[in-house]
């Protein structure tokens, strides 16, 4: 399986935040938003992942994460000139999917609790996996319809009457027919390849499956100020409950054995001394040496 984080887009609703610094980059707690999607894709034990954003951000995001190697990764970055839509990210990494199935996360969405993830790129053998959460303003999303055994039945892109409260979170796992059904669409009325325009594809050719995720979980989209507020907040809140980190890279990678004790000590001694390196320090290196 191979990873693409979508980190391009306008920002246009944290203007002025996105004068200077894209969306995916802004801080969420205490560390850039980008860190939670990759993390979540490292939980899954994605390895291979292609990064794509605006030209002029794109450089920010080399720069924040190199070439992955501190994270045990490969990293390509691709650039997307406009934000022609989601599915767009699927030709402009053509040539990194190769002939592997992909996941595909947008560089906004946290998602915290639960290994519903984990399980399903294990369980991942054809078509596509794609995920419903419950939410309250389902409008705002891609919406899909369940019938009474739990199966869907429809999707729909930002319903003006949305026919449940189920909505589609930017995690989406498909097959290598993804491609194809991709260079087949037409763009939508506002000019975009829509993400559910492909899910509609698979769902006619009766290989969607849509896991609901459970109330336990989180999924958290950053895309307002309000949003971003509240994102930060939820993670505060369970970083200082807990003592332990959400989205934190450095921890995941080290824990799913992509790097080794004596490499993330290296990479926490080129830290400065800051409250995210004692963190390393105290919970992870140190706890692994007592172990
Ligand atoms: P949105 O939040 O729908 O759009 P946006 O980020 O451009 O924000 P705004 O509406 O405030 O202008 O996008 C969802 C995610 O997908 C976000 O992480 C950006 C990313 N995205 C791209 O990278 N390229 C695209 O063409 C689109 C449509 C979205």
């Amino acid at each position: 399986m191979k990873g693409i984080i979508l980190a391009g887009g306008a920002g246009s609703r944290l203007y002025p935040l996105t004068l200077v610094a894209s969306k995916q980059l802004q801080p969420v707690y205490d560390k850039p938003m980008v860190y939670y999607p990759l993390t979540t894709l490292i939980e899954g034990g994605i390895r291979e992942l292609c990064l794509i954003s605006t030209p002029q951000d794109l450089p920010r995001f080399r720069q924040l994460l190199g070439d992955g190697s501190r994270f045990g990764l490969t990293i390509d970055y691709r650039e997307q000139e406009k934000p022609a839509g989601i599915a767009q990210a699927f030709l402009i990494a053509e040539s990194f999917i190769g002939k592997a199935n992909v996941t595909l996360i947008l560089g906004d969405n946290i998602f915290y609790g639960g290994d519903t993830f984990q399980n399903a790129f294990a369980e991942f053998k054809s078509g596509a996996t794609i995920f419903g959460y419950h939410v309250n303003d389902p409008e705002r999303y891609g919406v899909v319809e369940f019938d009474a055994h739990g199966k869907a039945v429809s999707i729909e892109e930002k319903p003006k009457s949305p026919k449940s409260n189920f909505a589609v979170p930017g995690l989406y796992i498909f097959d290598n027919q993804v491609i194809g059904i991709t260079k087949n669409l037409k763009p939508s009325a506002r000019g975009e390849l829509e993400i559910t325009a492909v899910n509609v594809e698979y769902l006619r050719r009766g290989e969607l499956r849509v896991q609901r995720l459970n109330r336990g979980f989180a999924w958290l989209d950053a895309g307002t100020s309000s949003s971003l507020h509240d994102a930060s907040a939820y993670v505060q809140t369970i970083e200082k409950r807990a003592g332990i980190k959400i989205g934190c890279p450095e921890e995941t990678s080290f824990r799913q054995k992509f790097v080794s004790l004596a490499q993330l000590e290296k990479i926490v001694e080129a830290m400065p001394h800051c409250e995210y390196r004692s963190y390393l320090e105290n919970e992870v290196v140190a706890e692994a040496k007592r172990q």
